[in-house]
């Protein structure tokens, strides 16, 4: 581990995390997604790309990260479908995956600015992926934003192919799906 990283601690989200959290997501995506993201396409996709999954918080499979006790950093892992998205994300998917034949999502990663490149994100990947392993998956998958692209590659994710999906207010976003192989 990281000791930068290390100096944090890494607990599961609660209900009672919600409001702190949404606040989280759309500090670190106009602080950190400003240079890949223009403000159009960062404001069409808080509150649907890039929002809160309750489902993960209820699946106690979403954590947040606390600097002394302020929340600054969440993030977490799926055993359902749905690749990407908030609560009001079209298309969701909430079927359970097969762990034999399906991949465990990673899932809404999110640092406050000023806590960016102390190894948390990386963190937050070993612990999603140690739960999926012990939860029966053998790889992982996502769909990146062109900053977590970044954070994926360095930890082992392939894949670079830059898709194009539409938001709302027919604006169009460019995300990257990615896979990893675990054991
Ligand atoms: C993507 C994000 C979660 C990364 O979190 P982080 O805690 O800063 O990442 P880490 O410090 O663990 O980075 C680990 C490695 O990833 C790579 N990396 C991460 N951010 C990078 C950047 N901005 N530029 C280049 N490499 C980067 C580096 O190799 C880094 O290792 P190093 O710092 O030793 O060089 C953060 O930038 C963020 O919240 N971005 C805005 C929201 C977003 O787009 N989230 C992703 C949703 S899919």
């Amino acid at each position: 581990m990281n000791t930068k990283s290390s100096q944090f601690n890494y607990r599961k989200a609660t209900s009672a995390d919600i409001e702190t959290i949404k606040a989280i997501i759309v500090e670190s995506v106009h602080g950190l997604g400003s240079n890949d993201y223009t403000e159009s396409q960062r404001n069409a996709a808080l509150g649907s790309a890039f929002g809160l999954d309750t489902a993960l918080i209820n699946d106690k499979t979403y954590f947040v990260v606390e600097a002394q006790s302020e929340i600054i950093a969440c993030g977490g892992w799926s055993k359902r479908k749905t690749l990407f998205g908030g609560d009001r994300q079209a298309g969701r998917q909430p079927e359970l995956l097969d762990p034999d034949t399906e991949s465990a999502r990673i899932r809404a990663f999110f640092v406050k600015p000023g806590w960016a490149r102390l190894g948390i994100g990386r963190r937050l990947i070993e612990l999603c992926e140690s739960e999926a392993l012990e939860h029966g998956f053998h790889s992982t998958e996502l769909v990146a934003t062109l900053p977590g692209h970044r954070l994926y590659r360095a930890c082992g994710y392939i894949g670079e192919e830059r898709l194009e999906y539409k938001l709302p207010g027919d604006v169009a976003i460019h995300f990257i799906p990615m896979k990893k192989t675990i054991f």
